[in-house]
């Protein structure tokens, strides 16, 4: 049995440590706004963030969160998580929309750590989440928009 707070709720799972949390988001709690894309940590879809910081849900296992605070995009609120859906909404950033709730969980991490990114900073917490659609640009764009909006 592994205990967390999952969108500030306490969870807890009966299955395998050994298991990505991402099957247990998922599968097993049925939170299905976080993306199987790679399973190999190397596209960010089922990014989530745990304590605070974002992470690949399909390459962290379960047995690793015991007692950590998990959230994932259903539990995504706060100013930032507001804001960042709202401009997210506002500027049409999501094409197909199947990586963006991965692409918003590393935007508020980012912005949570610094407010007021550069486009070298946004680059640098955003390129391990990648879009088929290439809607990187708006990605950018809603980023910048909600560090402005977040700081008027
Ligand atoms: S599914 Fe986890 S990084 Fe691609
Ligand atoms: S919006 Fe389609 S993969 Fe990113």
């Amino acid at each position: 049995m592994v205990a967390f707070t999952l969108n500030g709720e306490a969870q807890t799972v009966d299955a395998d440590p050994e298991m990505p949390l991402l099957w247990a988001i998922r599968d097993t709690i049925g939170l299905t706004g976080t993306k199987f894309g790679c399973g190999l940590a190397q596209c960010g879809a089922c990014t989530v963030h745990v304590d605070g910081i974002a992470m690949r849900s399909c390459q962290t296992m379960l047995g690793d969160v015991e007692g950590a605070t998990i959230t994932t995009i259903e539990g995504l609120s706060g100013e930032v998580g507001e804001t960042l859906q709202a401009v997210w909404a506002e500027l049409d950033v999501p094409q197909c929309g199947y990586c963006q709730s991965g692409q918003i969980m590393s935007a508020a991490a980012l912005l949570t750590e610094t407010p007021k990114p550069t486009d070298e900073d946004i680059d640098a917490a955003m390129s391990g989440n990648l879009c088929r659609c290439a809607t990187y640009h708006r990605i950018r764009a809603a980023i910048h928009e909600a560090a402005d909006r977040l700081e008027a």
